[in-house]
């Protein structure tokens, strides 16, 4: 657990332009303040992110929209009344206060509120915004528990608070509310389906904005990532297991009990719906690498729901390699 000693001292980090690594409900964030660029560019070097990759702005639960967007259309506001504090990310037009190095010079800025107890206290005690993508190194596996981001990060973060293993596991998705029709740039936490439900149309999928958590490949491991079916899983296990690769398994419970696994596969995560999916996949990437293992196979769930949010990442850490 996390004293409030640790929140006072993640906030003076913050405004001596140090960075702290903090727990949301979807993935750990890397925080810097939003609107000082030096800390702001010593974020992007210690991710080794792109200087042209927008990192997302973490508002305070009291936090006004307007003092970092330009300008906020009433879908916008529909949408942070219904999934704030939560998952969602909104792009909207950047205000003057926030850094173009944290928008990787464009003039939108993607803006939510975590739902965090530990976040929450970090930014009500901050009472600023912290920039922060996933506490890792860009392209890698997002970190779920402090622990993965000291493995990662080291001692490159100034301030690291523990808040547990996150609840959600996969990132924010991200909307677009900048152009005609809304559009979804990465499906995550909030689902399509629980979008449309408060939209008078349906959202237009991807988006003409770039986003690089939809680079094609991202999310990866260093073990190879092979998308399988319950038919084709058994007979790849087997062959990569003669020509002596060391292989894991990650599928729904009741797929993988349907089927005869051989004895050398290791189990890295057997998540009984979607949602224990999204829960357990990184750190099933992670176990994977600490094992060594060259390969995982991975049978996707159905994609709908969250399990769409699973779907687009293992895909990407297929195409990782
Ligand atoms: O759940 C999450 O979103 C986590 C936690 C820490 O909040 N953050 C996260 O950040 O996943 P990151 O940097 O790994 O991914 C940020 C994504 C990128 O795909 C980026 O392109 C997109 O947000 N993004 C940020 N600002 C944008 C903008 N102005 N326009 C389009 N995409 C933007
Ligand atoms: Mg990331």
């Amino acid at each position: 657990m996390t004293d409030p000693p640790d929140v006072a001292r993640a906030v003076l980090a913050l405004r001596r332009g140090g960075l702290v690594a903090f727990p949301t409900e979807t993935v750990y964030g890397l925080g810097a303040d939003a609107t000082a660029d030096a800390a702001l560019v010593r974020l992007y070097e210690v991710k080794r992110r792109p200087a042209d990759h927008p990192v997302i702005l973490h508002l305070a639960a009291d936090a006004a929209l307007d003092d970092w967007a330009a300008s906020v259309p009433p879908v916008a506001r529909d949408l942070a009344a219904r999934f704030w504090p939560g998952p969602l990310t909104i792009v909207l037009p950047a205000s003057d206060r926030v850094s173009r190095v944290a928008t990787g010079g464009l003039d939108t800025v993607g803006l939510r509120i975590p739902d965090h107890p530990l976040a929450l206290d970090l930014l009500a005690a901050f009472d600023g915004a912290i920039a922060a993508p996933s506490a890792n190194r860009f392209g890698r596996v997002s970190p779920t528990t402090a622990g993965a981001v000291v493995r990662d990060l080291g001692t490159d973060v100034d301030v690291v608070l523990d808040g547990g293993t996150c609840v959600v596991g996969v990132e924010s998705t991200i909307v677009d509310c900048t152009g005609a029709r809304l559009a979804v740039l990465r499906v995550g936490g909030v689902t399509v389906e629980e979008l449309t439900d408060v939209l008078d149309a349906p959202p237009a999928l991807g988006g003409t904005t770039p986003a690089p958590g939809t680079l094609a490949a991202h999310y990866a491991p260093n073990a190879r990532v092979e998308l399988v079916t319950l038919d084709t899983l058994v007979a790849e296990a087997a062959a990569l297991a003669d020509g002596g690769r060391r292989v894991g398994v990650v599928g729904l419970a009741p797929e993988l009990a349907a089927a005869e696994l051989p004895a050398s596969l290791v189990p890295l995560a057997r998540p009984v719906d979607a949602i224990a999916y999204a829960h357990d996949l990184y750190a099933a990437l992670r176990e994977a690498d600490e094992l060594g293992l060259d390969v995982v196979l991975a049978i996707a769930p159905p994609p709908v729901g969250i399990g769409a949010a699973v779907a687009d990442r293992l895909g990407r850490a297929a195409r990782g390699h």
